[in-house]
Formats: structure tokens, sequence, C-alpha cells
């Protein structure tokens, strides 16, 4: 693995045990609430009942396991031992062991990680693709995992929001991707709660939202829908505010600005 992406399987493996035991991942809550997926996302995939979900970089599975409990058989994979460890146990605590598994790989090498299977669904969930130095060939990742048909569905940070400084208020990264001129944090604290990480150092990118979908119709996939969202989920910016169906939105007075993502894109079927 490229040292940069080193140092960052370093710093997700220090995160993984401060975020199992956060007030923000809830862990015992969720055990005890059972979740399903949010209704945005079941309406835009459907029915996954008997089919097969992968969800790329999949941290210690809180995401994954919810499409287990709508009837889908997931598999999770993320490069971090301890997520993949965490996840595997919180299979087992919530009673979902028959239909998840979970896999340790770098995302770049999951076509490898899975010889010969492909899947109905590929799920990637936010907070993922500032990880990766290469959007096109995760692109290609995402092309060879699905099946004939099968669907990606994709939520993440919008990009736009990546370009500004911790307190949201300056324009100091790149929108594009700068694959040799990463974005360079050395930090002690993570997006959750907690104790201090023993391991500071990351190493992350920006892509634009053309450079995304380019990185999927490159790859054959065909785009259903881009929509901008003027919400998300995490105190990316000191000054969000919390809207009364627990969205972190933009507070009266200052411009909107597109906060999240999703994309929506399907293989075609074979004729
Ligand atoms: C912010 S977390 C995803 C959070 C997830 N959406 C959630 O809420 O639980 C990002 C994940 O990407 C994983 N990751 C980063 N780079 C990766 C890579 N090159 N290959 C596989 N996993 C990677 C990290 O280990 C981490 O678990």
């Amino acid at each position: 693995m490229e040292p940069r992406l080193e140092a960052n399987l370093i710093n997700w493996n220090s995160c993984v045990r401060v975020h199992a035991e956060s007030q923000f991942y809830d862990v015992e809550g969720w055990l005890r609430n059972a979740p399903g997926p949010p209704s945005r996302e079941t309406e835009a995939l459907g029915d996954v009942a008997g089919k097969t979900l992968v969800h790329l970089q999949c941290h210690f599975g809180m995401d994954t396991l919810r499409w287990a409990r709508a009837g889908a058989t997931v598999t999770g994979l993320d490069f971090s031992p301890a997520a993949i460890d965490e996840a595997t146990s919180l299979a087992e605590r919530a009673g979902l062991s028959e239909r998840a598994s979970f896999v340790c790989a770098n995302v770049y090498d999951a076509p490898r990680a899975f010889p010969g299977r492909r899947f109905d669904v590929v799920y990637v969930s936010l907070g993922s693709l500032c990880w990766l130095p290469d959007v096109a060939a995760w692109g290609g990742v995402v092309a060879d995992l699905l099946a004939p048909g099968g669907k990606l569905y994709l939520h993440d940070v919008h990009p736009f929001t990546s370009c500004f400084d911790d307190d949201g208020e300056r324009v100091i990264y790149s929108y594009f991707e700068e694959p040799d001129s990463p974005f360079i944090f050395d930090s002690t604290s993570t997006y959750t709660d907690g104790e201090e990480l023993s391991a500071t150092r990351t190493y992350e990118w920006n892509h634009s939202i053309g450079e995304i979908v380019a990185a999927l119709i490159g790859r054959g996939l065909v785009l259903d829908s881009l929509t901008e969202h003027d919400w998300t989920l995490f105190h990316q910016f000191p000054w969000l505010e919390e809207n009364a169906s627990g969205l972190l939105v933009v507070p009266e007075g200052r411009p909107r600005i597109p906060l999240s993502f999703t994309v929506l894109a399907h293989v075609p079927s074979k004729v």
C-alpha cells in the first residue's frame, strides 16, 4: 500500500475503539432501536430483500448492518482490521451474522478480494471518497463489482464544503482532485466525541462532482440521479444547526450551500 494510505490506515485503526464507544455512534442505542436504512435510501434502492449488497469503506458496519435488517445479504469492506473486527462482533451482537460478513481490504483491491463475485448493490456512505487519491480508479472498482442491472448508491460529503477551512469561512483547498497534493492534517481529535487519538496524521483528497460522475460514466455506468443536499449528518462546520429532522443545515441568514450529495447509477442489464 502506498505510504499515504498506510498513514490513513494507522489513523483509522486508532479511531475505531473511540468511535465504537462514542455518543456520536451510540452503539448501545443502535442495538436497542435496531434501525433499518433511512427512508431516503430505501426509496432510492427499492426492496433489497434477497439481494446482495457490498458496502465499500464500511467502518465498523453500522450502515452496512441496517441493510441486513432490510433483508439484503451484506458484505462490508474496509482496510482497517480494527474496523472489520468491530463490525464482525457488532453483527453477532445484533443477531445479523447469518446475512452479514466483513472483509479487510484496500478499496482499490476490492475486485480481487471478491474473485468472480458481482453484487446487486454497491453502497457507499458519508465520509468515504475523501480518503481516495484517484476517483477514476474507484469508478472502475464500482463497475467491476456490479452485476448486470446492479445499482450504485453513493451519499457523501459535498466536495465544495471540503474547500473550506475548519471554521467554514474561507476557501483554502482545491475543489478538484490533486493526486500529488493531498490535504495533510495532524489532529488528535476525530469527528466523534471521545478520547484523543494516538495516530494523528491523515491525507485526504477532494474530487469535484464532475470528476465523480465522469469516473462512473467512463466505466459504463448510467447515471439515474445526482442530488445536491443542503444538509449533512456531521458537524463539519461550527455554525451548522440541527433541524427538526436531526439533519445539520445552514442557519438562516447565511447563504445556502450544498453540504452533501447523492448519486444513484446502474449498470445496464445484458440484452
Ligand atoms: C468516515 S468512515 C465511513 C463512515 C461510515 N459512513 C459510517 O458512518 O460509519 C471512512 C472509512 O473508510 C475506510 N477507508 C479509508 N481509506 C480506505 C481504503 N483505501 N480502503 C478501504 N477502506 C478505507 C476507513 O478505515 C473508515 O472506516
